[in-house]
């Protein structure tokens, strides 16, 4: 059952969502080669209570961390551990607060130093499909064709592996509300939109096989090849005409080109000239 939010209620879980943005965009100003993703999900966990709000992925079916955090080939719900990051390796931050009983739920993959043109211009084309899909996210339209947008470009155009078997989900008093939104699927196909639906869209996108499998662990989801996976998370509230993203991926963005560490697309495309 699809749960339609009021405005009032769509603004609390803006409020939620950017208590996300806001949470990675600390993290990226010290990431860094050396430090420890086990480090990044405790001041992750540390952000989240000093706002008054709950780390909403603590305990969800047994989840046992503040955030996933997914280095190079892991795809999805990498657990926080004690290696440190190298130089050249990519990692995606996701994480989720509960504030005001709303919850937001969002995702952002930053490269440590540079980790090559090829896995860099799958980062840039994975953010890129995301707001592909966000452009068809609005009422009237159907899942299916956010779905196929993001694997229209991801797949068919730039010949990547669009994962599927994660999905991106509605989002608001739960973590997981319907409907799933999928990252491959038919134009035209799937429940219909409608204003004031939110949800989380999440494009998992593997540089070579889609293919994935999942370690013992339970949780930690792996490219069956080993290549590089990257994965972009929004909130947006369907609304007639334009989607309105409720996360802000600016702030995460300025904290990223402040911090030397960090590679950008635009850096990799200057590195090239
Ligand atoms: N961002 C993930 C999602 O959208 C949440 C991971 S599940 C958790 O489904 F257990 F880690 F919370
Ligand atoms: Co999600």
């Amino acid at each position: 059952m699809m749960i339609l939010k009021t405005n009032e209620q769509v603004e609390l879980m803006r409020q939620s969502a950017l208590l996300v943005s806001k949470t990675l965009s600390e993290i990226a100003k010290d990431l860094k080669a050396g430090v420890t993703t086990l480090s990044i999900d405790k001041k992750i966990g540390q952000i989240i209570g000093d706002h008054h709000a709950i780390p909403s992925f603590l305990h969800y079916k047994g989840y046992p961390f503040n955030s996933c955090i997914s280095v190079n080939d892991v795809v999805v719900h990498g657990f926080p551990n004690t290696n440190e990051l190298k130089e050249g390796d990519i990692v995606s931050i996701d994480t989720g607060v509960i504030l005001n009983g709303w919850h937001g739920d969002h995702a952002y993959t930053f490269a440590i130093g540079d980790p090559g043109k090829e896995v860099m211009k799958l980062i840039s084309v994975t953010k890129a499909s995301l707001y592909k899909g966000i452009e068809k996210a609005v009422a009237g339209n159907r899942v299916g064709d956010i779905a196929f947008a993001i694997q229209d470009y991801t797949e068919k155009k730039h010949g990547y592996g669009a994962v599927r078997e994660l999905v991106g989900h509605g989002i608001g008093r739960s973590l997981h509300e319907d409907p799933q939104v999928p990252n491959y699927g038919k134009r035209g196909s799937g429940p219909k939109l409608k204003e004031g639906l939110v949800l989380a869209i999440e494009p998992m996108i593997n540089l070579g096989t889609r293919e994935v499998y999942t370690e013992a662990d339970g949780w930690t989801v792996r490219t069956k090849d080993g290549k590089a996976s990257v994965h972009f998370e929004h909130d947006v509230c369907v609304r007639k005409g334009k989607a309105d993203i409720l996360s802000d991926y600016s702030i995460i963005e300025n904290a990223e080109a402040a911090n030397p560490n960090l590679h950008t697309y635009q850096q990799a495309l200057q590195s090239v000239a």
